[in-house]
Formats: C-alpha cells, sequence, structure tokens
C-alpha cells in the first residue's frame, strides 16, 4: 500500500479540475464514468467533485477507504447511489441505517452460515445444469442476458427452494426492469429526473410494483405452512432477535428484494466479464480447460471439487479486480468529522469506488491486464486496497455464496463450452451504478478433450 502521511491540519480537500459552470462534473460522471472516477485519484487522496448541484467527496486512498468502513456510524448508507436503491430495497440489509443494521445482520447471518453453504451449492449446481442444457454446439447466446438468467434462477432457488414454486416466481422480467432502474437512477444527478413520466421510469415502477406483490404472495404461503424448506425464506420467517421478536413482513419483503437483487446483479456481472475475459486471453483459457479436464474429467462441478481448482478461484478474484460490478458506493456523513486531514461536515456524500483502487497501478502493477497469477503472491492484500465486496461491518454478506457460484458457473460451463463473442464488437461496460459489460453474443463451441 502506498505510505502518506495525511495532513493533521483540517483543511478542505481539493476539487477536481473540468468542473463546468452549473453542471460541474456532472456530464464526466455521467458518460464517462470510469475513467472520470479512476482518474480522480490523481488529484489527491480525497477529491471534492461537483455533480450539478450536489457536492461529493471522493475517497481515492485505500486507507481512507479502510477507515471510512471502519466507522459506519459516522458514514453512515446514504447518498447519491444509495438513495436510489433505497426506493427498491427498502430498509433491506444492504440499504438500512446504521442504527438498526446490527439486529437485521445478526438475524440474517444464519442463512449465509458456511454450514449451509453445501445446500445452496447443489441447488446452484442443478440450476447450472438446468440453464446450460438446451445449449447446442453452434448457437449464438447474448451472454448478459443468459449469465442473468442463470444467477436468477440460482438466487430464486436459494431463497424459495422447492423448484416448482421457485420456477413460479415472475421475477425475471420485473427484476431485470428494477435494476435497470436503479442503476440509471442512481447515475442521474439532477434532482426530479427519475420523477419525471419517461417510459423508463413508468417501467420502473411498475416492474417495482410486481416484485412486491410476487413477494407478498410467497410470504403469505410459507407463513400458511410453517415447515422448514431449508431455504433463505424459511430463515428469515424463523429469525428471531435477542427479544424474540421475529421480521415482520415488511422488513421480509425489503430482504427478499435485496437478495434477489443484490445476489443476481453482481453474479450475472462477474460471470459475463469472467467469459469476456477468458475469450481475450486464450493462454488463461487452455490453462482452466487443463485444470477443468483434470479435475472435472467431463462432468459437472460440484461444491467439493473447488479446492482442487484454484486457477478457477483466481479467475473469479481477478475478474471481480478488473470489473467489480459495484464499482461505486456512498455514504453520508452524520456528523462533522475529519477525514486524512480533511474536514467534512455533517450532511455530506462521500463516495469510494472499488473499480478506482483496484485500477491503482500503486495497488495492482500494470492494473488493467487480466493476470489471474497475480493472485498467487497477492493473495491477501492489504485492507481497502481489493473490495469487490467491501469491508467492515456492511461487507457484503453473501461474498462465499457468490464466488462459489462464479466457481461452480465456470468450472461447469468451461469444462464443456468455449465461449467465443462474436468478433468485431468489443464488449464494453454499461453506464450505471452497476458494472455489468452491454449485451454481447457469442458462439458456443462444445469441448472436445
Ligand atoms: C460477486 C457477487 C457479489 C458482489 C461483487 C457483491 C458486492 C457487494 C458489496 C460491494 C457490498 C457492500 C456495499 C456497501 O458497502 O455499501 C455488498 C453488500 C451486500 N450484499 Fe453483496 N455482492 C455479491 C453477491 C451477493 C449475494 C449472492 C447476495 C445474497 C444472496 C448479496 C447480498 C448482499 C447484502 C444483503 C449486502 C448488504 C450487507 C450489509 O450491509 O450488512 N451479495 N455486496
Amino acid at each position: 500500500m502506498p505510505t502518506r502521511l495525511f495532513p493533521t491540519t483540517r483543511s478542505t480537500a481539493a476539487t477536481a479540475p473540468g468542473a463546468l459552470p452549473l453542471l460541474g462534473h456532472a456530464p464526466a460522471f455521467v458518460h464517462r464514468p470510469l475513467d472520470f472516477v479512476a482518474g480522480l485519484a490523481a488529484h489527491g487522496d480525497l477529491v471534492r467533485i461537483r455533480l450539478g448541484p450536489l457536492d461529493a467527496y471522493v475517497a481515492c486512498h485505500p486507507e481512507l477507504v479502510r477507515r471510512l468502513l471502519a466507522d459506519h456510524r459516522t458514514y453512515d448508507k446514504g447518498g447519491l447511489v444509495l438513495d436510489e436503491a433505497r426506493e427498491v430495497l427498502g430498509d433491506g440489509l444492504a440499504t438500512c441505517p446504521a442504527a438498526t443494521h446490527r439486529r437485521q445482520r445478526r438475524m440474517l447471518q444464519t442463512a449465509f452460515h458456511p454450514d449451509r453453504l453445501p445446500d445452496h451449492a447443489a441447488m446452484m449446481a442443478e440450476e447450472i445444469a438446468g440453464t446450460t442444457a438446451p445449449w447446442r454446439h453452434g448457437d449464438t447466446v447474448d451472454v448478459p442476458a443468459a449469465m442473468h438468467r442463470l444467477a436468477t434462477a440460482v438466487t430464486a432457488r436459494c431463497l424459495v427452494a422447492a423448484p416448482e414454486r421457485a420456477g413460479s416466481l415472475p421475477v425475471h422480467a420485473s427484476m431485470a426492469a428494477v435494476t435497470r432502474g436503479v442503476a440509471r437512477r442512481g447515475m442521474m444527478p439532477l434532482p426530479g429526473a427519475d420523477r419525471l413520466p419517461t417510459p423508463g421510469n413508468r417501467r420502473f415502477r411498475r416492474a417495482r410494483q410486481d416484485l412486491r406483490e410476487v413477494t407478498r404472495r410467497l410470504i403469505a404461503h410459507y407463513r400458511a405452512d410453517a415447515s422448514d424448506h431449508r431455504d433463505l425464506l424459511s430463515v428469515l420467517l424463523g429469525a428471531r432477535d435477542e427479544d424474540g421478536q421475529g421480521l415482520s413482513d415488511a422488513e421480509i419483503h425489503d430482504h427478499v428484494v435485496t437478495f434477489l437483487l443484490a445476489g443476481t446483479e453482481t453474479t450475472a456481472a462477474t460471470l459475463s466479464w469472467a467469459w469476456a475475459l477468458l475469450a481475450a486471453n486464450p493462454a488463461v483459457r487452455d490453462r482452466l480447460h487443463t485444470e477443468l479436464d483434470t479435475v472435472l474429467d467431463g462432468r459437472p462441478a460440484r461444491h467439493e471439487d473447488l479446492p482442487s481448482l484454484p486457477l478457477t478461484a483466481r479467475i473469479v478474484s481477478e475478474t471481480l479486480r478488473l470489473y467489480p460490478p459495484v464499482w461505486i458506493l456512498s455514504r453520508t456523513v452524520t456528523t462533522d468529522t475529519e477525514l486524512g486531514g480533511h474536514h467534512l461536515p455533517a450532511g455530506a456524500t462521500v463516495l469510494f469506488s472499488p473499480y478506482l483502487l483496484h485500477r491503482r497501478a500503486d495497488l495492482f502493477p500494470c492494473p488493467d491486464r487480466f493476470d489471474p497469477d497475480r493472485w498467487l503472491t497477492t493473495a491477501h492484500p492489504a485492507a481497502g486496497t481489493y473490495i469487490p465486496f467491501g469491508l467492515g461491518a456492511r461487507r457484503c454478506i453473501g461474498d462465499t455464496f457468490g464466488t462459489t457460484e462464479a466457481a461452480l458457473a465456470i468450472a461447469t460451463i468451461a469444462a464443456r463450452w468455449t465461449v467465443t463473442p462474436t468478433p468485431g464488437r468489443p464488449v464494453r461496460p454499461t453506464r450505471g451504478s452497476s458494472l455489468a459489460p452491454r449485451p454481447f453474443t457469442a458462439t458456443l463451441a462444445r469441448r472436445s478433450r
């Protein structure tokens, strides 16, 4: 990690250059968000930006990000990106304030206890097999759409284990519309723009309503039949706090929608990027095939295979470094404070970006290169440098779930298929608060070993 002596004086952070009158940095933030945010590190450790009428600070140094995330009461959930997500996720675990977080997190922790992972992994393996069963040699697939279907099937199944019920969840279309809405609105720094009667805003509101209705019906169904289905919804219904109180229907609704959105978009994006990166790096792909042929011998991957698939694991880590799906996050300052010697007033928005940190050349040499083997020597990067799952009390609760799902899907699919993006059309990121690739097609070739 770069060593830095932060000033002890309480100065104001420098403003990034290039602000336009009235709009400030909003055009750059909206039109080329990744380059703009990654470029801020050159202007200081804590940099001020202006998005139209809003001011925000961006923490660019890993030590500042570590301090920020270690103190989740001073830097609470809120600010630009979060406020939009709250419209959909309500007070679910990812968006609830620090004051109620501890109770909720303790109640939900058992859902992601390592003991449950083998059950989840078995369901993941079935859904991976089901999603890929119709694939034929020579088929062309829309990769992000296929990975979204796969990740939705997995999350829905782990939430509601009985396949006939999970299959009957009409969540896919409404989830995709809701997520697109959240991503677009989170990046729209003009106040009120999200309330205009545009087709996109109308689709978003309809989809949000559909999701509410589906979860309401499911909760009623589970409450009527009190058995443990060994799924996430059963854990939510059985969870009790220290006073023996359970979660209300409204709380369960927010958690279900949070798991669906947080668990699906992220893993789908990771898998989509992984196929693009492997195709662009055939030497890594060949080594992956060798690992899979040796360990799996043509069969689908199971949870117990994962310790024998270290290159697969490094490919997941490296994909998450280059393209962290949650690439930018915000916090709101609850009380006057200082960060890195700079004064931050209560109410200020602080942004931090896993993408920015992961692309710092002083933290990751040749940061734009896809090099899974860097994880042979960097197995435990310093706190705050590699944060695809965040850090501290608000770290992702589904981190192992997500990496297990990604590793099982990559191993099972790559063991049988070569996924080659259609030539001549570079895979590019979408513009939004989630870092996913734009739709791209690929040809599937059945591998002969
Ligand atoms: C590759 C997959 C995933 C990535 C990259 C990812 C990323 C993240 C990040 C960066 C955070 C921290 C947000 C913050 O600090 O504001 C987070 C939190 C969260 N994630 Fe994930 N996530 C993934 C998979 C999942 C899955 C599979 C689930 C659930 C099924 C999930 C559920 C959550 C929840 C509930 C939180 C809020 C935790 C809290 O505040 O206590 N995530 N995730």
